[in-house]
This record gives structure tokens, C-alpha cells and sequence, in this order.
């Protein structure tokens, strides 16, 4: 698959998803920069890439040599300037308008004309984030899904404003590596979570209600719909405090009362039951 000269790939932000990006890019034959707030979150971010990668090796899907060569494609560094010869800039920071338009109008200067400027965004709108660059032309989303290693799906988001040609570099991109790509359109939640939130809060609405156990309802999807797993364990999984901000954007965005939090959803947030990653969301994992 032509990849349109793509050769070089900035990552901002080495949490989660920017780790596991940086990861899949430099994995398919990709320079890769990865920028992170400071030396300590640097590191952090170095750490989470380098385990991923080695657990690849136990499960038999890299070797050694693999292994070596990917982490031989990754710089870390602290300044932007290190993207100037990027062809392509992923930003994985925390969901926040303000911040990500605050690094996309940097981004706007520090990059070369032709660079193509992607926001990993799950529900913010995308063409806000692009008002601030003089390229709106050459800025898209490119929604990744968590664990990026092992998830298929690439949204890519086309705003109204998006060329063509920034649109079939990105397709190829993501073909090139190893993701299947859906064109999503640049409203609240794109595809997958304009139908995942209302089935969560649906579910989270159940149960408050009394009206089924969160059991029956994950058994239910599990075994009459082939889910490989049912919408409150999802949720666990997601991370409540994660759904209940999408849940609050989405609503914000659309008065539609179907994106709505439940008061139950708020009140485990309140008390911390984030799901897995605080061990008590709808489920224990202590
Ligand atoms: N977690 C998911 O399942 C998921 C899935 C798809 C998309 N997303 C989106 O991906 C983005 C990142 O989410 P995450 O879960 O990886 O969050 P995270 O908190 O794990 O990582 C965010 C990283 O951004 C860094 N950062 C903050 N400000 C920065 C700056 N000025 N310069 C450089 N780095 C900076 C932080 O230090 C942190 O390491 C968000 O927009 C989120 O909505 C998340």
C-alpha cells in the first residue's frame, strides 16, 4: 500500500493511547517522535512502550530483532522542534479543548507546510480544534481504539473542512499500519461511540432503575446479540470517569437527553468507581 511519503510521525503525549500508537507506527517502519510534558512523564511514557512491546514478545508476536528495531525508531524528546521534519503528527494528550487547541496552534508553527496534524480525540469537535491552524485543509481525526496494538478499528474524521488528499493520505497510512479504517463524520461521538453511549446508558439506566441485575443485562447482550461482552463490563473496562465525560460532551454538544449521565453514573464517578483501572466499578476486580 502506498503510504503518500509518509516516513516520519510525531506522537504528542506517551500516556495510554499515545504509547500504544507510537508503539504500532514505529512497529510498521516509521520514524517516530514522541513528546511528552516533562522528563519524568517522558520516561513514564518510554516504560509503558518498551513493556507493551516486550509482552509482544511472550505472546509470540514479535521477536527480539523486531523488538530492537521498533525501539531503534522511537526518539523521546521534550521539544516540538524535533517534529519539523515530520510528515504526519498524532496528538494523544488529555481530553481537553483548550489544551489541544493550545498544542495545534504550536504544531501549526512548528511543522513543516505539507505536514498533516491528526487529533486522537473521542469527542471533541474536530474542526474547533482545527480553527486555530492556518491548514484546516490538512488536519483530520484519527481515533484509535484502546489496546491500540490489538485493536483493528481506525475512525478516521473528516471535518467539513478537510482536503482530499489529506483524507487518502490518512487512509493509506492507516492501511499501512495494519488497521482497518471507517471515514467517520466529525460530529459528537463519530461512529462507534454515537452508538456505543446510548447502549451504556441504557444499561447504567436499567440498573438504577432496579429492573434488572447488572448480571442479567451483561448475560442478556452476551449470549442474544454475540457480544463478547456485555455493556456494564464494558463500561468497567472504558473507565466510568471516561464515560460519564463523554456522556457530559456528547449531551452538551446535542441536548439530547439520550446522551444524558444517569445520577448513578455521577455518583460512582463522585466515589471513585472508575471500573478496573480503581478495581470497583459495576464489578469488583480486587
Ligand atoms: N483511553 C481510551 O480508551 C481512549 C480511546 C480513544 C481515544 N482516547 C483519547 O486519546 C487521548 C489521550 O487519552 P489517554 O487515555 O491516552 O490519556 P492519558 O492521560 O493516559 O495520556 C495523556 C498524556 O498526555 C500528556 N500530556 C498532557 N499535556 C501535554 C503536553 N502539553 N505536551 C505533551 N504531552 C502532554 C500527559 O502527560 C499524558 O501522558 C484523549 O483525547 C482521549 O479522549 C482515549
Amino acid at each position: 500500500m502506498d503510504n503518500l511519503n509518509i516516513k516520519k510521525v510525531g506522537v504528542v503525549g506517551c500516556g495510554l493511547m499515545g504509547s500504544g500508537i507510537a508503539e504500532v507506527v514505529a512497529a510498521a517502519g516509521y520514524d517516530v517522535v514522541v513528546l511528552e510534558a516533562d522528563s519524568e512523564l517522558l520516561d513514564k511514557g518510554n516504560k509503558l512502550i518498551d513493556g507493551s512491546l516486550a509482552m509482544s514478545v511472550r505472546r509470540g508476536k514479535m521477536t527480539e530483532a523486531d523488538i530492537t528495531a521498533s525501539k531503534g525508531r522511537i526518539k523521546y524528546t521534550l521539544n516540538m522542534a524535533d517534529f519539523r521534519d515530520c510528515d504526519l503528527v498524532i496528538e494523544a494528550v488529555t481530553e481537553n479543548m483548550e489544551l489541544k487547541k493550545k498544542i495545534f496552534n504550536e504544531l501549526d508553527q512548528a511543522c513543516k507546510d505539507g505536514a498533516i496534524l491528526a487529533t486522537n480525540t473521542s469527542c471533541l469537535s474536530i474542526i474547533d480544534i482545527a480553527s486555530v491552524t492556518g491548514r484546516m485543509d490538512r488536519v483530520l481525526g484519527l481515533h484509535f481504539f484502546n489496546p491500540v496494538p490489538a485493536m483493528k478499528l481506525l475512525e478516521i474524521v473528516r471535518t467539513i473542512a478537510t482536503g482530499e488528499a489529506t483524507l487518502e493520505t490518512a487512509k493509506a497510512f492507516g492501511q499501512s499500519i495494519g488497521k482497518t479504517v471507517v471515514i467517520a463524520p466529525d460530529i459528537p461521538g463519530f461512529i462507534v461511540n454515537r452508538l456505543l453511549m446510548p447502549f451504556f446508558l441504557e444499561a447504567i439506566r436499567l440498573v438504577e432503575s432496579g429492573q434488572a441485575s447488572k448480571e442479567d443485562i451483561d448475560r442478556a447482550v452476551m449470549l442474544g446479540l454475540n457480544h463478547p461482552m456485555g455493556p456494564l463490563k464494558l463500561a468497567d473496562f472504558v473507565g466510568l470517569d471516561t464515560a460519564c465525560f463523554i456522556s457530559e460532551a456528547m449531551y452538551k454538544e446535542m441536548s439530547d437527553t439520550r446522551f444524558a449521565p444517569p445520577v448513578l453514573l455521577k455518583k460512582m464517578v463522585a466515589a471513585r468507581r472508575y471500573g478496573r483501572k480503581t478495581k470497583r466499578g459495576f464489578y469488583d476486580y480486587g
